[in-house]
C-alpha cells in the first residue's frame, strides 16, 4: 500500500472553535483513513505567548500574529479560518487568490454582500471551499435527511427547531465582539440561527419568505470605554416559508435559563415525524404512520454499522460526541481535497452564502415589521 500524502493545514485561531478544529486534524486519520493526512502546519492569533504555547501544546511548527504570514506560509495548502466573524472575509479571500483550500467557520460573513463576495473569490478560485456548518455531520442528524429523502416522512409540512442557551444571561458580561455589529454582522441570527437555516435547507429545502422578530434584552454592556452599547439581537424567532410548500418556525436566544447548547428540530410530513436534539446527539426520535399501532415514537440509538459513520468508530452503542462532527466534516472536505465525490454533505460558501442572504432577511423583516423574500 502507497504512503498517504500528508497535506500541510494552518489554523487561524487557537482557543475557542479553533480547539475542536485541532483536535479534528489531529484524529480524522486515526479513525476515518481519509485519502490526504493532515498536519497541523502552523497557528495564528493575537498574543504571541499564547499563540505560541498553543502551538507547543498542539504540535504546530510555527506560530504567527498576523494573518497574512499564516495564509501565505508555503506549508499551508489548507486554511481553516476559525477567527472572529470580521476576520472571515480577507483571509479567506486572500488565501483562495493563493490557491488555498478553505473551510471556514460559520457564518460565513458578516451579511450577504461580504458573503457573496467570499463566494464568488471561492468558485473563481477552482479550490475546495466549505462553511463549518459541522450539524450536517452529526449521524442523527444524517439519518433524518435519509428517512425525508427516502420518502419515508412522505411530503413535508412543518420545520420546527431552536436553538437556545444562556450564555448572556448575565447583564455583567463583558461585551466581546460578539455583541459588536461591526465585528459579528449580527447577534444571535447569524451566530445560531445560522444553524437552524443551513438545516433547514439540508434537510427540508430553499426558503422562499421569513417573517421574523427579534429583541436586544441588555442594550448595554460593561466593555473598556465603561458600558458600551449592544447593537446586536439577543434573541430573534422567526416563521420559515419553504419552496416546496413545507412552512416552519425558529427561535435562536441566549437568554433561556437552564438551556447550554440546546439545536432541537423537530420536522413532520405525511409520512412520520422526527426529532433532534443536540444534548442527545446519538438519537433520533422517529415516528411513521406505518408504527400507528406501536402508538408513539421510537427511540434510534444511531450507532449501528449500518447508520451514518457507524462503522467508523467504535462498537454499537459506544456512543460519540460534539467533537466528531468536525472530525466528519474534515473527512469530506480532504476526500473533496483529493478528488473524491462521495454524496456531498459539506456546505460550501454557496450555502454560505445561501445563509447570509436568509440571515439578512430575517433581520429586515425583524426591523421592517414586514413578510421578507429573500433575494434569489
Ligand atoms: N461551528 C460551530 O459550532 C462554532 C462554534 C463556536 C464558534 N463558531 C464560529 O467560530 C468563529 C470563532 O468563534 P470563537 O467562539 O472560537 O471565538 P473566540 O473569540 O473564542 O476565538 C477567536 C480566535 O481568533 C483569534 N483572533 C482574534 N482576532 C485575531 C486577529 N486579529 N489576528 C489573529 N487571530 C485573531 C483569537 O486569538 C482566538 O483564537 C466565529 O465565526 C463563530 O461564529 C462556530
Amino acid at each position: 500500500m502507497g504512503e498517504t500524502r500528508e497535506i500541510g493545514v494552518g489554523v487561524l485561531g487557537y482557543g475557542g472553535v479553533a480547539r475542536v478544529h485541532v483536535h479534528a486534524i489531529l484524529r480524522v486519520g486515526y479513525s476515518m483513513q481519509p485519502p490526504l493526512r493532515p498536519v497541523l502546519v502552523a497557528l495564528c492569533g493575537r498574543t504571541a505567548s499564547d499563540v505560541e504555547a498553543a502551538a507547543h501544546r498542539y504540535g504546530a511548527p510555527a506560530f504567527y500574529t498576523r494573518w497574512q504570514d499564516l495564509v501565505r506560509d508555503p506549508r499551508v495548502e489548507i486554511l481553516i479560518n476559525a477567527a472572529p466573524n470580521d476576520l472571515h472575509a480577507d483571509p479567506c479571500i486572500e488565501a483562495l487568490r493563493l490557491g488555498r483550500h478553505v473551510l471556514c467557520e460559520k457564518p460565513l460573513a458578516r451579511n450577504a454582500a461580504e458573503a457573496r463576495t467570499m463566494a464568488s473569490a471561492a468558485g473563481t478560485a477552482g479550490v475546495v471551499h466549505q462553511v463549518s456548518f459541522n450539524y450536517r455531520h452529526v449521524p442523527a442528524v444524517l439519518l433524518a435527511r435519509r428517512l425525508i429523502c427516502e420518502g419515508r416522512l412522505g411530503r413535508i409540512y412543518h420545520f420546527r427547531a431552536r436553538y437556545c442557551d444562556d450564555s448572556l444571561m448575565n447583564a455583567a458580561l463583558p461585551r466581546t465582539w460578539r455583541q459588536e455589529r461591526v465585528r459579528a454582522g449580527s447577534g444571535a441570527a447569524g451566530d445560531l440561527a445560522s444553524h437552524i437555516l443551513d438545516l433547514a435547507r439540508f434537510l427540508v429545502g430553499e426558503i422562499a419568505a421569513v417573517s421574523a422578530a427579534s429583541r436586544i434584552f441588555v442594550p448595554r454592556r460593561p466593555g473598556g470605554a465603561g458600558d458600551e452599547e449592544v447593537d446586536v439581537e439577543d434573541a430573534v424567532v422567526a416563521t420559515l416559508e419553504f419552496e416546496g410548500g413545507a412552512i416552519g418556525t425558529l427561535e435562536a436566544s441566549t437568554f433561556c435559563p437552564g438551556r447550554k447548547n440546546l439545536l432541537w428540530f423537530e420536522i413532520s410530513g405525511s409520512g412520520g415525524t422526527v426529532i433532534f436534539d443536540l444534548e442527545r446527539l446519538n438519537e433520533l426520535q422517529v415516528y411513521t404512520t406505518g408504527d400507528a399501532d406501536l402508538g408513539g415514537f421510537r427511540t434510534v440509538l444511531v450507532t449501528e454499522p449500518t447508520h451514518p459513520y457507524g462503522a467508523v468508530w467504535w462498537p454499537s452503542g459506544h456512543i460519540l460526541g460534539w467533537e466528531h462532527s468536525f472530525v466528519h466534516q474534515l473527512d469530506g472536505f480532504l476526500r473533496a481535497v483529493a478528488g473524491e465525490d462521495p454524496a456531498r454533505v459539506g456546505a460550501t460558501f454557496d450555502d454560505g452564502y445561501r445563509c447570509a442572504v436568509l440571515t439578512d432577511a430575517l433581520l429586515d423583516s425583524a426591523s421592517a415589521g414586514r413578510r421578507v423574500v429573500p433575494e434569489a
